[in-house]
């Protein structure tokens, strides 16, 4: 059964905010200046939207493709309506309506590769690399293991109150950096947070 965020949304940001202050925020904002002009953006797993807002702050006629199964999460997401530069296509469904879809110039996945267990993740990688353009970049935010006890403990924790509250299916952090070098991409900027262990990279592929 498919993990559902609907019973966790309305906690969703405080939690995170109780835990990590503005950290998740920030990591999800610190390369935004990656994107385009006139950029097509597509966000996989936006939950309760606030890149969106950041999004719109830039200033930039983005069109942005918003995918996101739970209603709860994209009901928040909507609330969020109306933008002044952005224009927002809300899809309630999972990473796969995305497939056949012309490629975008952006690809962003905030806290959504540590949804999936290990064996969707190659294939989940696979399929996301195949919308991304030739010259695109794919933002990547999400957990990184750091062997630090304590930190081990919390991402522990972390995914038996998302297994309990969501149904989630995966359960451990993978090196998501090996599973998108796979498909020939690296990261041009990386940059970390909340003492290590939030790390977000910009990803392009690499000439072959
Ligand atoms: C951990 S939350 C992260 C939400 C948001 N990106 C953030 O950083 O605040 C993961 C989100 O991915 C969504 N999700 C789970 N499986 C998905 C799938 N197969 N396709 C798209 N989104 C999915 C969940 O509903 C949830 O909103």
């Amino acid at each position: 059964m498919a993990s559902n965020f609907n019973s966790v949304a309305f906690i969703y940001d405080s939690l995170a905010g109780m835990v990590f202050g503005k950290s998740i925020q920030k990591a999800q904002s610190v390369w935004l200046d990656s994107i385009p002009d006139d950029g097509k953006v597509l966000i996989l797993g936006g939950g309760t939207g606030f890149i969106l807002e950041e999004l719109d702050r830039l200033e930039l006629p983005l069109k942005v493709t918003y995918i996101e199964p739970s209603s709860a999460m994209m009901s928040r997401a909507r609330k969020r309506l109306p933008f002044k530069f952005i224009e927002v296509d809300f899809i309630q469904d999972t990473h796969r309506a995305a497939f056949g879809m012309d490629r975008f110039d952006v690809v962003m996945t905030n806290f959504f590769l540590d949804v999936f267990t290990q064996d969707e993740l190659g294939k989940v990688v696979q399929q996301i690399s195949s919308l991304v353009d030739k010259d695109g970049v794919w933002l990547l935010t999400d957990f990184v293991k750091t062997g630090i006890w304590w930190q081990n403990a919390l991402i522990k924790l972390m995914y038996l109150f998302f297994k309990v509250t969501a149904g989630l299916e995966g359960n451990r952090l993978f090196n998501f950096e090996a599973y998108l070098s796979e498909e020939g991409y690296r990261a041009v900027k990386q940059k970390y947070f909340y003492f290590g262990m939030i790390r977000s990279d910009v990803y392009k592929r690499t000439e072959s």
